[in-house]
């Protein structure tokens, strides 16, 4: 999960192909090379597209580059008028590289590794389209969507069929999987969070059944607590992706009963390795390990995580006591 790369040195090679990290998204041989790397290192029953959440407003036309630590900027959306320049006919087109480097590694990949495609939530996506990037409490987005419901509507309903478009192309082209990133999910109050968070993903769920039934769809509304539940009942996913905070045992008495559960050992963990690493892995399967569950990070390798603590826990999860 998130920028997950990062922290391979095989990934930094790649990366200093392509003049920047757009350009890198949209080379479809690097790309899939990229999506690759860590299959071939760890042998991981699931291989996640290389890509990132922001090229869905890329292909709208909002202008976007990523700077050296300082992360995603894009020419923030400010009003109405903002909104009226985007061009969402132009998305499949524009994405196209994406498509191919999906086809690309469907093609590579034997039939026991499962490509998993993505996007980010309309919520998560307009929230760096209107900050321009990162922020902290992300006042400027949430003060819009409070102060003009319709007007902000606007541009989440836009982002609901762009998504739509961007996730069925990838099925399409050849993902298994899909998964909705919703990283800033737990910033909004249960009213918005309804309006906002649930609603628009029900409505993306809805339309990608029509077209392909047996795709299943993950949902991350990170940081959502108290309404993770009603989130899981109300949107129709197959998967929730569980952060850090999760309680391993509410889940087990809660979720997953309603939808698999992935999830959702601390990166830190990861990055620390050794005994501990090897405790609360073992902890999260004995928790969840037995209903539906998928093993996961609660959120992305850090990138000074060293490969080999990765690698111990690969092994850890493929040996006997995972199974047992
Ligand atoms: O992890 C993977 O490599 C799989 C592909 C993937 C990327 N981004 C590649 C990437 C995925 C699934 C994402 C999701 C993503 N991107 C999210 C949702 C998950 C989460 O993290 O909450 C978000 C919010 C983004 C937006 C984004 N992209 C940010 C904030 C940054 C910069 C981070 C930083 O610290 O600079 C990126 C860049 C990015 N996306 C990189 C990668 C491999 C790093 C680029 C680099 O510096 O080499």
């Amino acid at each position: 999960m998130r920028q997950a790369g990062r922290y391979l040195p095989e990934y930094h090679a790649v990366r200093g192909k392509a003049r920047d990290f757009v350009e890198l998204c949209l080379t479809p041989s690097l790309a899939a090379e990229l999506t690759l790397q860590p299959v071939r290192r760890y042998g991981m029953d699931g291989a996640i597209l290389f890509s990132d959440i922001l090229m869905l407003p890329y292909a709208l036309g909002q202008r976007l580059a990523f700077r050296e630590g300082e992360g995603p900027v894009l020419e923030p959306i400010e009003n109405s008028d903002g909104i009226a320049r985007l061009d969402p006919g132009q998305i499949v087109r524009r994405l196209e590289p994406v498509f191919e480097a999906v086809h690309r590694v469907a093609m590579a990949l034997g039939p026991q590794t499962t490509l998993i495609g993505f996007a980010g939530s309309p919520w998560t996506v307009a929230a760096y389209m209107v900050e321009g990037g990162a922020s902290k409490d992300f006042r400027r987005v949430k003060s819009w969507a409070y102060r003009d419901v319709y007007g902000f509507d606007t541009l989440i309903d836009l982002l609901v069929e762009g998504t739509i478009d961007f996730l069925a192309a990838q099925m399409a082209a050849g993902v298994e999987v899909v998964q909705l990133f919703d990283s800033w999910a737990g910033i909004l109050p249960e009213q918005a969070f309804q309006h906002w968070v649930i609603e628009p993903t029900r409505r993306i769920i809805l339309a990608l059944k029509r077209r392909f039934p047996n795709h299943p769809v993950i949902g991350f509304p990170r940081g959502a607590g108290l309404l993770y539940e009603r989130y899981i009942a109300e949107t129709g996913v197959d998967g929730v992706g569980l952060d850090t905070m999760v309680p391993a045992g509410y889940a087990r008495a809660r979720f997953q009963q309603l939808a698999t559960v992935q999830g959702n050992l601390d990166p830190v963990f990861l990055m620390t390795g050794g005994p501990a690493l090897e405790t609360a892995a073992k902890e999260l399967l004995q928790t969840l390990g037995g209903g539906p569950f998928v093993f996961n990070l609660g959120h992305g390798v850090l990138p000074e995580t060293p490969p080999e603590n990765v690698e111990a826990l690969a092994r850890l999860l493929a040996g006997p006591i995972a199974n047992s």
